[in-house]
């Protein structure tokens, strides 16, 4: 097990397409635990292949994480396709590991329905609602190469992308 570094913008990596997973190998399960455990670390409640410089169809979440080991849900989704949303609109603040100290309200559907592969190589549905939904849909873009400052308008991402240069020119992050 290891903690991966965490890739912040403007790394061109977070703007690339990532390619679809074709066999769960070892070094697949071991990217999930990695990056399961770089999550966890963080800490946040996901994080996308992109954020750690692979460009495979993997993402890792866990909406409940709280402190305690023992309250942990971790969701390892592969190839995940989104096959239903909600028509119903949810409006919330997201973050994002590689926007620190960032937040902007987005406007997603509020529930979404995807298939995915899991570690097992076994396709899974899953309903995620509310947070999940959002950071279903988050973590799904930075797949394709989109990230949440992309829905707002350019003046707000251009102040986003500044103090996050900011904070790095002061030490804050790396
Ligand atoms: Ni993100």
């Amino acid at each position: 097990m290891s903690l991966l570094p965490i890739i912040v913008v403007p790394d061109p990596v977070l703007k690339e397409t990532a390619r679809p997973i074709e066999h769960i190998t070892p070094e697949v399960k071991q990217q999930a635990t990695d990056m399961l455990e770089t999550m966890y670390d963080a800490p946040g409640i996901g994080l996308a292949a992109n954020q750690v410089g692979r460009l495979n169809r993997m993402f890792v979440m866990d909406t409940t994480y709280r402190k305690e080991a023992s309250s942990r849900n971790p969701i390892v989704m592969i190839n995940p396709k989104i096959v239903w949303r909600s028509e119903e609109i949810s409006v919330m603040e997201e973050g994002c590991l590689s926007i620190p100290h960032q937040f902007a309200e987005v406007e997603r559907p509020k529930a979404v329905r995807v298939q995915y592969i899991d570690l097992k190589g076994q396709k899974v549905e899953y309903l995620g609602e509310d947070l999940e939904s959002h950071c279903i849909q988050h973590e799904l873009d930075h797949l394709n190469g989109v990230l949440f400052i992309d829905y707002l308008s350019r003046l707000k991402r251009t102040m986003i992308l500044r103090k996050v240069e900011k904070l790095k020119k002061d030490g804050v992050i790396l």
